[in-house]
């Protein structure tokens, strides 16, 4: 654990008021366990009685890149596992693309638990679910963000704006991390004629995450 990191804030209802990242202090693995055992206690809204699994997140506490997806499918409430399924699958190959794996990143969602027949968040369950990736992202501080989809380029963007407006560019967040915004991997798997933007946008995620300007015309 590198020393001096700054304080990371975390709400007093998720029971960790503040933890300070610094050596002899609680590490991001055990922030991230302890937000685990809190998200697996939630009741705040009513998809805890629907779901199989509470799907937390997965992958490397300590990862550069953090990807926001919307909410568990049917595989990843079977698994407890976010982005198992098809949509998934081809996270995983857009990733390898790049030159990452799935260990070298944080995966999460919006919503930790499955909403019924897979319908879209509502408002109310954003609202409830949120502080948890809030928190998840204090405790990573990923360099970059890589929302998947609309559900998650809103609430990380904090603005409702359409997708299209939010692809190709490089935006700044609350958390300090910058974010990329792409489709979601389901929208692909339908539309697979935009498998071709989608790799542009993971070739300017790697462009970022490795400090390089961006030049378009090195963009597949
Ligand atoms: N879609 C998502 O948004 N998240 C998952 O974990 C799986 C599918």
């Amino acid at each position: 654990m590198k020393k001096g990191r700054q304080l990371v804030w975390l709400s007093e209802e998720l029971g960790i008021e503040e933890a300070i990242l610094a050596e002899g202090q609680a590490d991001k693995a055990e922030l991230l366990e302890r937000l685990r055992q809190e998200v697996f206690r939630c009741q705040k809204c009513r998809l805890y009685k629907t779901k199989r699994n509470y799907v937390f997140g997965a992958g490397n506490p300590y990862a550069e890149i953090m990807f926001v997806g919307e909410a568990p499918g049917g595989e990843e409430d079977k698994q407890g596992i976010p982005f198992v399924g098809r949509a998934g699958k081809l996270l995983t190959k857009l990733l390898e693309e790049i030159g990452y794996t799935r260990e070298q990143v944080y995966i999460a969602n919006v919503l930790k638990c499955r909403p019924p027949q897979n319908r879209d968040p509502r408002q109310d369950e954003i609202a409830a679910c949120s502080p948890y990736l809030d928190s998840q992202i204090k405790i990573i501080q990923p360099k970059v963000l890589c929302a998947l989809g609309r559900f998650a380029a809103v609430f990380l963007l904090g603005k409702q704006i359409p997708l299209s407006q939010m692809r190709m560019k490089v935006h700044e967040t609350r958390y300090g991390a910058k974010l990329i915004v792409t489709y979601h991997p389901a929208a692909v798997l339908r539309n697979p004629r935009l498998m071709d933007s989608a790799r542009r946008d993971f070739a300017m995620l790697k462009a970022v995450v490795e400090g390089e300007g961006i030049d378009s015309s090195r963009l597949p």
